[in-house]
C-alpha cells in the first residue's frame, strides 16, 4: 500500500484529496496545524476527514523545525498549502514559496518518490506576488531530485460561490464587462484528477471543470438558482486599475489577492475539461443549505 502525506489537508481541495486517496486504498498521513479541524466539515461543504486519515502530524510548514522527519515513511507528497483567505501576518512568499520549499527539502531528505503541487492555470503573466511565490516554488520543484507532478487548475467552485452569495444579496459585481471565460471545477472532481495523476512522473497537468461560462453567465446562473431578478453591475477595468495603488498602500496582502482576482476575471481561464459536477447543481445544493457555508 502506497503512503501519501497530504499538506493542506484542512483546506477546500485538501479535504477532497484525503477522501479520494483513502477511497483509492492509499495510506493517508496528514500534516495539519490544527487537529480539531479534521472532525469538522470544511468551508463550502467540503468533507470532514477524520475517518479517512491514518496518521496525523501537527506542524507548520513555515517553521521547518516543526516538520522535521515528516516525510520519513511516505512514498508521495501532495501539497495544496497556500494562502487564500487566511488573515494572519504571513506573506505569500512565507507560505506559498518558503513553506512549500521546507516541505520539499524534507521530501528530498527522505527520498520521497513523487511530489504533487497545486499551482494555478492561466496566471503566468499575473503580476501578483501570490503568483510569483508559486512560480518560484514550481521552479524549485522542477529542479529537485524528486519526480514532480504539477497541477494547474482553473478556479474552484468554492470561489465561484461568491456569485451565489452576491445574487442572494440582490446584486452581482463584475470586473470588466463579464465576457471573459472560465471552466471552474468542483473540489471532488479536481481531487480525482490529482489522485489519478500520482501514476505520472515529471508532468504538468492543466485542469478545468465540466463547462465553460463567461463571468456574466455565471452571475445569470446564480440569479436563476436563487430566483431573483438579475442585477449585474460591471466595474470598468480602468476604474479598478486606478484604485489598485490605493489598496496597495492600505493592505499589501489584500492588494495582491485582489490583483489576482482581477487578472482572472479579465482573462480567459479555460483548461482541458475533467469535471462531472455541474455548476448549476452545485449552486442549487448550496442554496438549499441557505448560503455559502464559508
Ligand atoms: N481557490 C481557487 O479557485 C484556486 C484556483 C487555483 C489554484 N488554487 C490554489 O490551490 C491551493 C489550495 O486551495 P484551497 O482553496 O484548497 O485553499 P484553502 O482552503 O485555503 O487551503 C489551504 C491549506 O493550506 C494550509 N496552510 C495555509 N498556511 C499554512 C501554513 N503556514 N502552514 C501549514 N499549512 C498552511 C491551510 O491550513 P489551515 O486550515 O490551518 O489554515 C489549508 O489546509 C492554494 O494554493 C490555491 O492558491 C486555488
Amino acid at each position: 500500500m502506497e503512503r501519501v502525506l497530504v499538506a493542506g489537508a484542512t483546506g477546500y481541495l485538501g479535504r477532497y484529496v484525503v477522501k479520494a486517496l483513502k477511497q483509492q486504498g492509499y495510506h493517508v498521513k496528514v500534516l495539519v496545524r490544527s487537529q480539531d479541524k479534521l472532525n469538522q466539515e470544511g468551508a463550502y461543504s467540503s468533507p470532514s476527514i477524520y475517518d479517512f486519515v491514518d496518521d496525523i502530524v501537527i506542524g507548520d510548514v513555515t517553521r521547518s523545525q516543526t516538520i522535521k522527519g515528516v516525510c520519513l515513511d511516505v512514498d508521495f507528497v501532495f501539497s495544496s498549502v497556500g494562502i487564500t483567505k487566511q488573515k494572519d501576518k504571513l506573506t505569500f512568499m512565507d507560505v506559498d514559496f518558503y513553506g512549500n520549499l521546507n516541505l520539499l527539502r524534507e521530501a528530498e531528505r527522505s527520498k520521497v518518490q513523487r511530489f504533487m503541487y497545486i499551482n494555478v492555470h492561466g496566471a503566468d503573466e499575473c503580476p501578483s506576488t501570490l503568483i510569483k511565490a508559486k512560480q518560484r516554488f514550481v521552479n524549485e520543484l522542477k529542479h529537485s531530485s524528486i519526480h514532480h507532478i504539477i497541477i494547474n487548475p482553473t478556479g474552484y467552485y468554492s470561489d465561484i460561490t461568491e456569485f451565489l452569495t452576491m445574487a442572494r444579496k440582490g446584486r452581482v459585481f463584475l470586473f470588466g464587462n463579464g465576457s471573459n471565460k472560465m471552466n471552474p471545477i468542483h473540489g471532488a472532481d479536481l481531487a480525482n484528477v490529482c489522485v489519478s495523476a500520482f501514476a505520472k512522473e515529471n508532468s504538468i497537468l492543466e485542469v478545468g471543470g465540466a463547462d465553460v461560462y463567461t463571468y456574466r453567465e455565471m452571475a445569470e446562473l446564480a440569479f436563476k438558482v436563487v430566483s431573483q431578478k438579475e442585477k449585474i453591475t460591471t466595474i470598468p477595468e480602468w476604474l479598478v486599475k486606478t484604485s489598485l495603488p490605493f489598496l496597495r498602500i492600505i493592505n499589501k496582502k489584500q492588494y495582491n489577492l485582489f490583483l489576482f482576482l482581477f487578472y482572472m476575471m479579465t482573462h480567459d481561464v479555460v483548461a482541458k475539461s475533467h469535471g462531472k459536477v455541474d455548476l448549476k447543481s452545485y449552486f442549487e445544493s448550496v442554496n438549499e443549505k441557505g448560503g455559502n457555508n464559508v
